[in-house]
């Protein structure tokens, strides 16, 4: 059988490489990696670590593009590697507009689709935007969808998706944190990308705080406020604010802005995953309106404060590891320093627990797409 699996920005790489590799393992199974790159440095800088090396790099990021140039970008340069290639199957993983033009291709040539995270819904098609209505969209066509929960799967039920059509399989986002936190080695040494970070820390005994926020929903008026909250937390001098920043011109522009010239916060580059992973290990607490970070944090320990109005990630807050903070400037301020001066609502919710998989989502995702 073969398989294409087509992936084209960070988090999609990070939550591909296990079912990539898994793939690769069984026998008879032919893998075709394709990348579109609509991100290119922070998609390498997961590409890289991991040994991830695509039989296809399309390198599709051009400067500000709109959604539409994206979604016709991808629409027409994988259509031409479906046709070169021919595949038994196209995988694709979550709600970027890499993964729903690469549904939509694959459907013009009646391919069969496997959608991996299948059923995410926040219930509002503007927010997050577009990614509620892509994957919508890729839902639609697919017609083996792996739910990474079983709250995800009952979404899809509820959209008549035939029950048999889909598996709860974890997220495979827990089988790449595990796999890099086993390579972290302790964390007696800051990776030198960390560099920054440890030198801001001798200055004093500082917690860190580690942010990030790129949603397109939060440009402007949203972001700005994000940023002023972490300037007024970074005033009390007791913690140290770390974000790594998203390279979109929308984001680094508003954040330069108004945190470039604090001295408790490093802004500094994406961070490659490894580095990230550490990163967020060392944190008292993470702020963030990411998808997969809301995922990671819990699984580390985390407190991990949503800085969205609405997530289609419920289970993390189920399970007492996250709150959802919206983008209030006020309120981001009185959530965050609930958890710095109060130990017991931070010990609550610092416990370590999985509610998004268990680490072997890729090889259940595996059998059944070798099965269908
Ligand atoms: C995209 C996804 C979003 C996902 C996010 C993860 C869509 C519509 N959005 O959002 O679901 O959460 O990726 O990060 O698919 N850029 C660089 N270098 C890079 C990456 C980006 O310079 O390595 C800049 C470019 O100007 C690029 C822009 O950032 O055009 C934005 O990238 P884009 O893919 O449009 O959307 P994101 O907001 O990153
Ligand atoms: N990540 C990373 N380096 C960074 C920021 C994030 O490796 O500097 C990882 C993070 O651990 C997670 C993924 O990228 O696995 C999330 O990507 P992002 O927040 O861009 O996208 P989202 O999950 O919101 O779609």
């Amino acid at each position: 059988m073969k398989i294409l699996i087509v992936f084209g920005t960070r988090p999609e790489a990070v939550k591909c490489f296990p079912v990539v590799r898994e793939l690769s393992k069984r026998e008879g199974t032919q893998v075709k990696v394709c990348v579109t790159a609509q991100h290119r440095e922070i998609l390498d800088q997961v590409l890289q670590p991991l040994g991830l090396e695509p039989n296809y790099d399309l390198n599709l990021m051009r400067p500000s593009p709109t959604l539409t140039d994206i979604t016709s970008d991808v629409l027409k340069a994988i259509g031409e590697v479906l046709d070169a290639e021919k595949p038994d199957r196209v995988l694709v993983q979550g709600d970027t507009t890499t993964t729903m033009a690469t549904a939509l291709a694959a459907y013009y040539r009646r391919i069969p689709v496997g959608h991996v995270e299948a059923g995410l819904r926040s219930g509002d098609n503007y927010s997050p935007w577009p990614e509620e209505v892509n994957r919508k969209v890729v839902s639609t066509i697919a017609n083996m969808h792996f739910a990474p929960t079983p709250e995800a799967r009952d979404n899809l039920l509820k959209e008549n998706i035939p029950e048999s059509q889909i598996k709860v399989t974890g997220n495979t986002v827990i089988d790449a944190l595990f796999e890099i936190k086993g390579r972290l080695n302790g964390l007696q040494h800051f990776h030198p990308a960390l560099a920054p970070v440890q030198k801001a820390l001798k200055s004093g005994n500082k917690r860190i705080i580690m942010v990030t926020s790129h949603r397109r929903e939060n440009w402007g008026e949203g972001l700005r406020q994000i940023c002023r909250a972490l300037r007024t937390l970074a005033n009390r001098g007791d913690v140290h604010i770390v974000y790594p920043v998203h390279p979109n011109p929308k984001v680094r522009d508003t954040v330069f802005a108004i945190l470039g010239d604090h001295r408790h916060v490093s802004l500094i580059p994406p961070l490659d995953y490894l580095p990230f992973v550490e990163l967020m290990c060392r944190s008292h607490l993470i702020l963030t309106d990411s998808g997969g970070v809301q995922e990671e944090a819990p699984a580390l320990g985390k407190p991990v404060l949503v800085l969205r109005t609405t997530t289609e990630r419920p289970e993390g807050i189920a399970s007492g590891n996250a709150i959802l903070v919206g983008v209030d400037e006020k309120r981001i301020v009185r959530e965050t320093e609930r958890l710095l001066d109060d130990e017991c609502a931070y010990r609550a919710m610092s416990q370590a627990r999985n509610p998004y998989g268990d680490g072997n989502a890729a090889k259940r995702i595996t059998e059944h797409v070798l099965a269908s």
